[in-house]
């Protein structure tokens, strides 16, 4: 599990007190917990990527809801889903969108990427080009094609999931791409309770059919206003130089080769004001910044070959610098 750091972080179990933004994590919990059994740590990445805008890399073996939860989401924030399974054959114009004749004019047909959450699987089965092309809509939220710039309807949240198991015939993502992601969250299997649970859910076929009770909680508006509230989470510079200590310290380590971006240093900020503020405080302390940091940084770092060999990974690099580097009081 220490790849999932925020797995540890409980779901506040009086549903109806708290801070609008705790009351919206609550929400959204109960909501994608009417089909989706356990992974609660998973609904708390997306809904931290939700409300600082950014997007998210989901890691797990087939089978373990990543679909279920990004068609779930999507119905509880009220928005539209699109999922692009990624290909080897997949053209940047099949995310985007392509200019076609209608009538005798020519006009812009949007690609699945026009959604509020698009699920992109596999990502790591397509090659660069088309990789980049939807990297690049996500950083920039729109799309430029003919000279027409296309814009994106917010909110806007991309799951990419990438199968940690088969390497072959995969285009691992460079790791400037890699930065792009706000968080990478891992799926496990579910606990033999959870798994019980999934297997007692109503069914048609092999179908799950709780999904169809799974009704939006908060309009976009809402949304808008919980983003702004985030903004207003504060951190006192003590706790934004333990920021820039950690990164700093991911780039001296021995067993690393590149360490974490200045990118990411600004992703984990915004992320522990995120669960800050779903844990119901109005300020970042230290602790925030340790649980989340494995999440928000291990996928941007690469180890030296040597360092590979022994076994040693990012998370252990990122808990080694957290435990070298002193904790502002
Ligand atoms: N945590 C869970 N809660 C409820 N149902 C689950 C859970 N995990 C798996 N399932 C069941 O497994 C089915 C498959 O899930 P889903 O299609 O979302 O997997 P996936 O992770 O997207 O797989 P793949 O990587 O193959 O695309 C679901 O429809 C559901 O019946
Ligand atoms: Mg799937």
């Amino acid at each position: 599990m220490s790849e999932s750091p925020t797995a540890n972080q409980t779901v506040v179990t009086d549903q109806n007190q708290g801070t609008p933004l705790q009351l919206f994590r609550n929400k959204m919990h109960r909501e994608l917990g009417k089909t989706v059994i356990g992974q609660h740590h998973i609904i708390d990445a997306m809904v931290a990527a939700l409300l600082v805008s950014g997007h998210i890399l989901l890691e797990g073996p087939p089978g373990t809801a990543k679909t279920l939860l990004g068609n779930a989401f999507a119905k509880a924030i009220g928005g539209t889903f699109k999922r692009i399974q990624f290909s080897p054959d997949l053209l940047p114009s099949d995310v985007t969108g392509t200019i076609t004749f209608r009538g005798n004019e020519l006009a812009f047909r949007p690609g699945p990427i026009f959604a509020n959450i698009v699920l992109a699987d596999e990502i790591n089965r397509t090659p660069p080009k088309t990789q980049s092309s939807l990297l690049e809509v996500m950083q920039e939220g729109q799309i430029t094609v003919d000279g027409t710039t296309h814009v994106l309807e917010k909110p806007f949240l991309v799951i990419a999931t990438q199968n940690p198991i088969e390497f072959e015939g995969t285009y691992s993502l460079p790791e400037a791409q890699l930065d792009r992601f706000l968080i990478k969250a891992v799926l496990t299997y579910p606990l033999p309770n959870e798994e019980f649970a999934v297997l007692k859910q109503p069914k048609e076929g092999l179908k799950t059919t709780s999904i169809n009770d799974i009704n939006p909680v908060v309009t976009f508006e809402e949304i808008f206003s919980l983003q702004k509230l985030i903004e207003q989470v504060t951190v006192t510079d003590e706790v934004v130089n333990y920021i820039v200590s950690l990164v700093n310290g991911t780039r001296n380590l021995p067993s690393v080769s590149l360490g974490a971006s200045t990118r990411s240093a600004v992703h984990l900020m915004q992320v522990s004001k995120a669960f800050a503020a779903m844990s119901g405080r109005t300020y970042v302390t230290p602790d925030d910044i340790i649980n989340i940091a494995p999440a928000v940084l291990s996928h941007r770092l690469v180890l030296t070959p040597e360092a590979e060999l022994d076994r040693f990974d990012s998370v252990k690099a990122i808990n080694a610098v957290i435990q070298s580097t002193p904790i502002p009081k």
